[in-house]
């Protein structure tokens, strides 16, 4: 695949969830190569307006370009984490749409210089806003090995969390931790021998353990989603697209308290904690991809879409 290319994942499904009004404001919090902005610009007239943001100065490239041949749309180099400002830069209130299609892009993962995907030797970088922050390597100079252990198995869901945490830090501490090559061969041999070769690499669940890390993927999302359903105006949507089943878990949860935020135990025959919901679900079961998407491109299979509308 050309590296400069994003199959963009539930592309209808995405840009039917949030364009609501032809004329509305909108916000696309991680252009990547712009496959979801492209399409969000399509359904728009000319007095609607999209917003996107990306960490990754080279996403930023690509979008500029854009905007150059666009009036109606602008990019920022902003995290989603940083939403309402912002949206306080570009002096928008009033949203009908924000849009969030996490993880990481193709671009991306083929470059092997970024370090994110193995397969292909690279640094281990993995940074997403390559203009600043610490790298992996960077990082796992000073990690534990408890500390490394829990971040593999909760964002990796790795079963073997312990020993390949310990392998890493004995590879480290004998200076054979330097590229994405190394990582993976440690990852392979820290796996007891029958999950070696299974379908999943042994080091798939690491990288993307890692890879959450580096770039505080989950206190971004927290942040981000929160920040989204403040600044939406009533009857606006957001939708989110994740990719693994912790990501979609949080998104459920973050939503699910603004549509059910009443704290009362539930012996209590009316409420009295005076919390009301802002948000109703609209997609609470998340849309998966279909099968001919999935074989179209293989990225899409752990895709889930949820969907939630403004209440006021
Ligand atoms: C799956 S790709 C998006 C692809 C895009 N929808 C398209 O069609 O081309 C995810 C993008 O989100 C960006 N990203 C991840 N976390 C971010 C954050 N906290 N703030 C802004 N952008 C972020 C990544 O740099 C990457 O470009």
């Amino acid at each position: 695949m050309d590296i400069h290319t994003h199959i963009p994942v539930l592309l209808n499904p995405f840009v039917d969830a949030l364009c609501i009004d032809r004329d509305g404001h909108y916000v696309d919090t991680t252009f990547g190569r712009g496959g979801h902005a492209r399409a969000l610009l399509s359904r728009l007239s000319d007095k609607g307006r999209l917003l996107a943001l990306d960490r990754d100065p080279q996403a930023i490239a690509e979008g500029e370009r854009l905007a150059a041949d666009d009036a109606r749309f602008c990019i920022r180099h902003w995290s989603f984490a940083d939403l309402g400002e912002a949206l306080d830069e570009v002096g928008w209130c009033n949203i009908n749409g924000i849009g969030f299609d996490l993880g990481v892009s193709s671009p991306q993962l083929d470059d092997a210089s970024r370090g994110f995907a193995f397969g292909k030797d690279g640094p281990l970088d993995m940074r997403m806003d390559t203009s600043g922050g610490k790298t992996l390597a960077e990082r796992l100079q000073h990690v534990g090995e408890r500390e490394l252990a829990r971040i593999l198995r909760e964002y990796g869901d790795e079963r073997y969390s312990g020993r390949i945490a310990r392998a890493i830090l004995r590879a480290r501490d004998e200076s054979k931790l330097m590229r994405t090559s190394e990582l993976e061969n440690v990852c392979f041999h820290a796996a007891p021998r029958q999950a070696r070769y299974g379908r999943t690499h042994p080091a798939t669940r690491t990288f993307q353990a890692l890879r959450i890390w580096v770039n505080d993927e989950m206190g971004q999302l927290e942040a981000g989603i929160k920040g989204a359903m403040d600044r939406l105006a009533s009857g606006g949507r957001l939708a989110v697209i994740s990719f693994h089943s912790g990501e979609d878990r949080r998104v459920r949860d973050l939503i699910e308290a603004r549509v059910h935020p009443c704290t009362c135990p539930p012996q209590f025959p009316v409420c009295v904690c005076g919390k009301t919901p802002d948000m109703r679900w609209v997609q609470k079961k998340p849309l998966r991809s279909s099968e001919d998407e999935c074989n179209r491109n293989p990225r899409s299979r752990t895709a889930r879409l949820r969907i939630a509308e403004k209440l006021q």
